[in-house]
């Protein structure tokens, strides 16, 4: 019994003694719990702040409050030896980790905040600069002056055609009186594509494609490219011409230069004066050269017009019969006049440019004074 009573008694203290342990145990783990829960938000609350953060002084000022000597973090630290040994190590862990945590997120945060400054510092906004302009396109002068011909021509009733810049030799030559092997080839250094194919050296064969498909009356302009092996200060290898061509009953030499004198007179001004310079080309007969009293000296005599007081700006003509016959016209009925003129010299001397070459050489400063 004794024994009994004894070990009953011995029991019961045991239970009371380890559930005191327990307690304590108990209370132990309650506490260490509570420091991971306070430890999380602590954690929580500093990454919360920081995304509020607005700048430098104030991301720096959250740091202090939180991994400072006085700060959230470190008191935390701090209360870790309070814990029993055996459980100060993880807690230890945990809070170290945190403190890494929120010191890179610190970092970063500040890091950004001070590369922002650095950019305004140096150049902060200066809302007395002037603002930057924005680019605006522009027709390229010889596009201006294109059109500008192609307006007053319309004006006189002349329909606008176009055709192709590469050409068959039949409409760039042959249908123009030029025929294979004759020397009036050696006028036009021609691009050959191959035998038959040429990038057309002129606008003229878009004369014979018209005449093919209408029968007259027929007043058409025809503006585009044309293309030879020529380059110099007066010449590309790509330039620009407008052909004109005019087929009716009754058309005479005096409504060529009734037409190209208005012409003139609108594209430059009624004070320029004409003359026609007799002149061949194979699809016209009688052919002119048609000179212009100089536009800068005014006939003087100056280094663009060579002292001569003239400059030559087109050629024209009478439409041949050969070119009639090829396109099924009756030469006995009908009567025209055509003209070419180069785009490129009518625009360097409009606006007073000396070098052809200026035009393609896509330099920003020239093109945009037009
Ligand atoms: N095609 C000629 C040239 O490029 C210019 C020309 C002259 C066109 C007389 C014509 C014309 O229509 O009748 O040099």
């Amino acid at each position: 019994m004794v024994v009994n009573c004894d070990a009953e008694v011995q029991s019961a203290k045991c239970i009371e003694q380890s559930a005191k342990k327990n307690a304590m145990h108990h209370a132990r783990s309650n506490s260490e719990e509570r420091m991971k829960q306070e430890l999380e938000k602590v954690e929580q609350e500093a990454l919360e702040a920081l995304k509020a953060v607005s700048d430098l002084a104030e991301g720096k000022a959250l740091k202090t409050q939180y991994l400072g000597r006085k700060g959230a973090v470190t008191a935390f630290l701090r209360k870790i030896s309070s814990l029993p040994p055996e459980k100060r190590a993880e807690t230890g862990r945990l809070a170290n980790e945190v403190k890494k945590r929120l010191e890179e997120a610190f970092e970063k945060t500040l890091q950004a905040f001070e590369s922002d400054q650095g950019e305004t510092a140096g150049d902060a906004l200066d809302v007395t600069l002037t603002g930057r302009p924005i680019a605006r396109g522009r027709l390229h002068p010889i596009t201006q002056i294109t059109q500008a011909i192609c307006e007053i021509f319309q004006r006189l009733g002349f329909e606008i055609v176009e055709g192709p810049d590469v050409e068959l030799d039949y409409y760039n030559f042959e249908a123009l009186n030029i025929p294979r092997d004759h020397p009036a080839r050696d006028m036009q250094d021609t691009f050959y594509v191959s035998d038959n194919i040429v990038l057309r050296t002129h606008t003229s064969p878009i004369q014979v494609r018209v005449m093919e498909k209408q029968s007259p009356p027929v007043r058409i302009i025809a503006p585009g490219k044309a293309y030879r092996v020529d380059s110099d200060i007066s010449h590309t290898p790509m330039f620009h011409q407008v052909e004109g061509l005019m087929v009716q009953e009754d058309i005479s030499l005096g409504d060529l230069k009734g037409i190209l004198t208005t012409f003139v007179h609108q594209i430059f001004d009624e004070e320029t004066s004409l003359r026609f310079r007799p002149s061949f080309f194979p699809f016209t007969e009688p052919s002119a050269e048609v000179d212009i009293r100089c536009v800068i000296c005014r006939g003087k005599g100056c280094r663009v017009c060579s002292h001569t007081g003239w400059l030559e700006v087109l050629g024209a003509g009478m439409v041949h019969p050969a070119v009639f016959e090829m396109v099924g016209y009756d030469t006995d009925r009908y009567t025209g006049f055509a003209f070419g003129m180069g785009v490129e010299r009518i625009a360097m001397l409009k606006f007073g440019i000396e070098d052809i070459r200026k035009f393609y050489e896509n330099d920003l400063r020239f093109l945009e004074q037009f």
